[in-house]
């Protein structure tokens, strides 16, 4: 059985291509889904792709991932710098976490500069723009020992 991944993806990722573009590029929130079912197909990986804007349902969907999936990649987006509930919620998956980010959030703002879920996630991916979500799909299939 392959094993199935779930990419989560927090406020405002809908509009990739639309927002910010000098931040997060103009690949569309669709496209980007696409190129991340590719990969993991290509990688025998089942894949989720999630996205929410209210922070209740991203931990329904945390929460709910923890008996069906494997492995997690989540973009938490501006609720990485805020939620304690996210946090929690990522705490109680026990399986392989990547915190993952379009932009280097160390380079911005200063609010963006902590993370509240980086020290309770495996790894994380920042900086690399929509490429990131390419390599921590690689990542994941290594972590979960699905080299083929
Ligand atoms: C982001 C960085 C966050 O600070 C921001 O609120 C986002 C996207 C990123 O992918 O670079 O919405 O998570």
């Amino acid at each position: 059985m392959n094993n199935k991944i779930i990419i989560i993806n927090g406020p405002n990722l809908n509009l990739l291509g639309e927002r910010e573009q000098s931040q997060y590029g103009s690949m569309t929130f669709d496209k980007l889904k696409e190129m991340c079912k590719k990969k993991s197909q290509e990688l025998k990986l089942e894949v989720v792709f999630a996205q929410s804007n209210v922070e209740g349902e991203l931990v329904n969907i945390i929460q709910d991932s923890r008996n069906n999936s494997d492995g997690m990649i989540i973009n938490a987006a501006a609720f990485t710098h805020t939620s304690v509930a996210i946090r929690d919620a990522l705490n109680i998956y026990k399986k392989p976490i990547i915190e993952l980010h379009i932009s280097n959030i160390y380079k911005r703002e200063e609010f963006r500069q902590k993370s509240l879920i980086s020290d309770i996630v495996t790894g994380g991916i920042f900086g690399l723009g929509t490429d990131g979500y390419i390599l921590a799909i690689i990542s994941m299939q290594k972590l979960l020992g699905n080299e083929n």
